[in-house]
């Protein structure tokens, strides 16, 4: 998803410092400094305009959630919202997922959420899927033990790729849905902006749970 340019965005994420970091400026040393008290962290990826990590925000005042993105426009987009809403226990990081060792330190993620990731279905490609072998790798290294993971997605292919990726890993597959929303696991779901536009054509959501073995 590539959002269309944002003249605002500049201005208003450089007047909030408070709210959001730019990796390639600085990183804390601990992003437990950026909140006013020290919680159970949780990471999204790729949080597109922020309707589920806000959302989960809300929902859980005793978690600190941390919304990484790639691009400006999504990240602005979060911004413009949090600024109203001002929920202490979100922070906005714009960096690419790439780069996740150098932005975390070990063992300090309880939760990660990669929601409607995109599919790159080329077979050349493939390492830049966020279920891909080398970025479960950084994903051991930043959830503590027995962290979690949680990945959705309308996209099948990408789906039976993330299934075969993380079981050879070898991840644990905590709970696996072919259909979200007709699920058990429904009423706790909090929906992205992606997961509504692809449920509302009646496409059904896949879903994931999983945690790494301790060693
Ligand atoms: C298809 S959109 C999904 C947005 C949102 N999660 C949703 O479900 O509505 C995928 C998002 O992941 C972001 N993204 C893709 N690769 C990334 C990476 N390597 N690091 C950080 N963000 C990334 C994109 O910029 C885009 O906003």
């Amino acid at each position: 998803m590539r959002l269309r340019n944002k003249p605002w965005a500049q201005e208003l994420i450089a007047a909030h410092p408070e709210l959001i970091t730019i990796a390639a400026n600085s990183t804390p040393s601990t992003w437990q400094e950026c909140f006013p008290s020290k919680q159970p962290l949780e990471l999204e990826i790729g949080s597109g305009k922020g309707q589920f990590i806000m959302e989960k925000a809300r929902q859980n005042p005793q978690h600190n959630f941390l919304a990484l993105e790639l691009q400006t426009a999504a990240l602005a987009m979060i911004l413009k919202k949090q600024v109203v809403a001002q929920l202490p226990n979100l922070q906005l990081l714009q960096a690419n997922a790439q780069n996740l060792t150098e932005l975390f330190a070990p063992q300090s993620v309880t939760k990660l959420y990669l929601n409607f990731s995109d599919p790159w279905p080329k077979t050349r490609h493939e390492k830049r899927r966020l279920v891909a072998p080398n970025f479960l790798k950084l994903y051991q290294q930043l959830l503590v033990p027995q962290g979690q993971l949680e990945f959705k997605t309308d996209n099948r292919g990408l789906f039976e790729y993330a299934l075969c990726s993380l079981n050879n890993f070898p991840l644990h597959l905590e709970q696996v849905s072919l259909d979200l929303h007709a699920s058990e696991l429904a009423a706790e779901n909090i929906p992205t902006e992606y997961e509504d536009k692809f449920s509302q054509k009646g496409q059904p959501i896949y879903f994931l749970q999983a945690s790494f073995p301790e060693i």
